[in-house]
């Protein structure tokens, strides 16, 4: 059974794949500082908390642990915190990914996964956007992840890195069997942040720009269910474990939906309305993205199974319901988040 290190594997996307490892016979270790991931998010794999700015930890863990691969989904993600404090951004997505990266070379893995973003693209100049699309990020985030994939190229031409950088869209939905979700916070995210105002928790959903040159004015996205996404990962690893080439593959569906479509779609699979109010556009918000998803089709074999909108939707408020009960319970709290 081979053992593959995730680092940041306690996250919303890093869980789903590593039940989807489990599942295709792997076996992950879960690396985790649980700043944003759960401890239970783990499900039944083995944890590992710790740090990736703690390159003698990390180096230590791959030189001992025998692993055949490294998946990196660690990383600050929030567009907007990356503009007030891009410091906090270079410092810790880049420093987490060399250290991971000088880690698995002096460890002799050469075999490695990267969470990359539709962010590196910026504002696209056609779409449905290809991988040869100029990247031009707008976002600090963004350009931390750009970097890191120039990074993994010449790591690929010096050292033989063997490397597949994944540019997610807009990861959505919730595992299928209802045991892992999206748990951010604070949460930024337009579904569950949709899911939150039709509970009824007194929150109002803001719609962030509204003139947009779009049908309605609304920005229009590319949700893809996390499932969907974490089977791409199993696609790509044992594409790379076989002696496949190293790619940079987009994973998103080619399909858009506007915040407002999200909204009465939103409606239909809760029987809820969704609260809303009009607000300014968000900074850097591009008003289309849309991946062509023909690459990850010819090149891994993906077809999506979960990433219909309803599906989407119908997952993630299965787990809202689940969770927001769980947090009502007596003593049911906060604590393990
Ligand atoms: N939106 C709202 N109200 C909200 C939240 C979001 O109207 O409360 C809108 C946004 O303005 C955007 C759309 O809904 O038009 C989707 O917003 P998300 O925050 O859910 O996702 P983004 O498209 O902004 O961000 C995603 C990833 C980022 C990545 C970015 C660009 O979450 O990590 O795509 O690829 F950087």
């Amino acid at each position: 059974m081979k053992k593959v290190l995730v680092a940041g594997g306690a996250g919303y996307i890093g869980s789903h794949t590593v039940k989807e490892l489990r599942r295709a016979g792997f076996k992950p270790v879960v690396f985790d500082n649980l700043s944003s991931g759960h401890r239970d998010a783990a499900g039944g794999a083995e944890l590992i908390e710790g740090d990736l700015r703690d390159p003698d930890l990390i180096g230590r863990l791959l030189k001992e642990g025998g692993f055949s691969a490294v998946l990196h989904f660690a990383s600050l993600i929030q567009v907007g915190e990356s503009f007030v404090d891009p410091r906090k951004y270079y410092e810790h997505n880049l420093r987490t990914s060399l250290n991971l990266l000088g880690a698995a070379l002096d460890a002799g893995v050469r075999v490695f996964i990267f969470s990359s973003s539709a962010a590196v693209y910026g504002l696209p100049r056609e779409t449905p956007i290809r991988e040869d699309h100029p990247l031009d990020p707008v976002n600090p985030y963004g350009r931390t992840k750009a970097m890191i994939e120039q990074v993994l190229r010449d790591y690929d031409r010096a050292y033989g890195l063997k490397h597949v950088s994944l540019r997610y869209f807009n990861a959505a939905g919730a595992d299928p069997d209802g045991e892992l979700g999206e748990r951010h916070h604070p949460e930024t995210h337009l579904i569950p942040n949709v899911l939150r105002a039709a509970a009824g928790d007194g929150s109002i959903l803001g719609v962030f720009g509204t003139d947009f040159p779009t049908a309605d004015g609304t920005a229009v996205r590319d949700y893809i269910h996390v499932t969907d996404l974490a089977s791409a990962h199993v696609l790509a690893l044992r594409r790379l474990l076989d002696g496949g080439s190293s790619e940079v593959i987009n994973l998103g569906t080619n399909r858009g939906y506007s915040v407002r479509e999200v909204i009465a779609a939103a409606e239909k699979a809760t029987g809820r309305r969704v609260p809303r109010e009009d607000r300014p556009r968000r900074e850097g918000d591009p008003p289309i993205l849309l991946a062509s998803k023909e690459k990850a089709e010819r090149v891994l074999g993906w077809r999506l199974r979960f990433s219909d909108l309803g599906t989407i939707l119908e997952t993630a408020w299965a787990w809202h319901l689940k969770e927001s009960g769980e947090r009502k319970r007596p003593g049911g709290g906060e604590a393990g988040r």
